[in-house]
């Protein structure tokens, strides 16, 4: 067995993130060593059964939802509660095995207890191992919008066992798709020419380097966003029957287009996002007609990012980079232009 090991280089609270076919057995090894008890926080239907791994110690197990609608302060609440049925004191840990609603929730509750514990992420999705496992993002949502509520609290260690992945259905290898299209625009790199665990690597190397720069998105990290202003309003607006890494396909090329109108790229970098995100990681690339556009505008509003009116990530001569204050009636054009003919 030959793991990958990528370094996130965060001072004192730097991390590895190992990565291939059998990492978790690596699991106990990655625990704390003070820690003697561990709360497993997962789903029913995550292919891994962590518990035999961990040893001797006290473990216990704690199921949450599925859906976006798990991704709340209930869910957090019922983890806090069984931290504390458990008796766990600041020197325990957390494990979250699942994907980024998993090790998005079990994250935040971790910074939460006692002040703040241990986690180790076991990803089991793609996106989660390109993605959401890695760089200390937590959260929830709220009736306002996606992610809104969470702290940066970042992990003891990440494994991603890209065994996980054999038994994705193909909807969640195309949500990932969607994030490695956006590393795609960001650097240049074809991912799709990797294998698997190169893949993986590679993915969390980009967002290593970005994390380690600016850890608290002021400023670079926000990079990390690019798709996702509409990405995220498209996401709350179809009821989550659109998943993330499709939305965020939608949204890549839409700030593209929207770039365009604005003078800041020419049509060929538009029709190079749309044969990227299309042609090579083969996703839809047009807004459902059935969402509306008044709604998504509210949405974008509510965007974390937006300090002052619509806020995207777009491209131009310099690269991407955070735009604020675009004009409304522009956005709403470029949505028209975007839909499904
Ligand atoms: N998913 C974006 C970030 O971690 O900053």
């Amino acid at each position: 067995m030959s793991l990958k090991r990528v370094q996130v280089e965060l001072g004192d609270r730097a991390y590895g993130v190992l990565i291939g076919s059998g990492a978790v057995g690596e699991l106990s090894s990655l625990l704390p060593e003070r820690a003697t008890r561990v709360l497993v926080v997962t789903q029913a239907g995550i292919p891994f059964d962590v518990l035999p791994l961990l040893g001797s110690r006290n473990v216990r197990r704690h199921e949450i939802g599925a859906g976006e609608s798990a991704k709340s302060i209930d869910t957090v609440m019922s983890i806090l509660d069984a931290l504390g049925e458990m008796g766990a004191t600041r020197n325990d840990v957390i494990v979250s095995v699942g994907g980024g609603l998993v090790t998005d929730v079990a994250g935040f509750a971790a910074s939460l207890w006692h002040r703040g514990i241990g986690v180790v992420h076991v990803a089991t999705s793609l996106l989660a191992m390109v993605d959401a496992a890695i760089g200390g993002k937590t959260g929830i949502n709220t009736r306002h919008g996606k992610n809104l509520v969470g702290s940066f609290w970042q992990p003891r260690a990440v494994i991603c066992d890209t065994d996980a992945l054999a038994s994705l259905p193909a909807s969640e290898i195309r949500g990932g798709r969607g994030e490695m299209a956006k590393y795609h625009f960001l650097t240049g790199d074809d991912l799709l020419a990797l294998g698997i665990d190169e893949l993986v690597a590679r993915c969390v190397q980009i967002k290593a380097e970005i994390v380690e720069q600016d850890e608290r998105e002021g400023g670079r990290r926000a990079l990390l966003n690019y798709g996702h202003t509409l990405g995220h309003a498209i996401e709350r607006e179809s009821n989550f029957a659109v998943s993330h890494g499709e939305a965020v396909a939608i949204g890549l090329v839409f700030a593209a287009k929207l770039a365009r109108r604005m003078g800041r790229i020419d049509s060929s970098r538009v029709e190079y996002h749309e044969r990227v995100v299309r042609d090579h990681y083969g996703l839809s690339i047009d807004l459902p007609k059935a969402l509306s556009h008044d709604r998504l505008v509210v949405l974008m509003q509510g965007d974390k990012k937006a300090l002052n009116g619509l806020t995207f990530i777009l491209d131009g001569p310099r690269g991407c980079e955070v735009v604020n204050g675009v004009d409304e009636a522009l956005v709403r054009e470029v949505l028209a232009e975007s839909e499904v003919r």
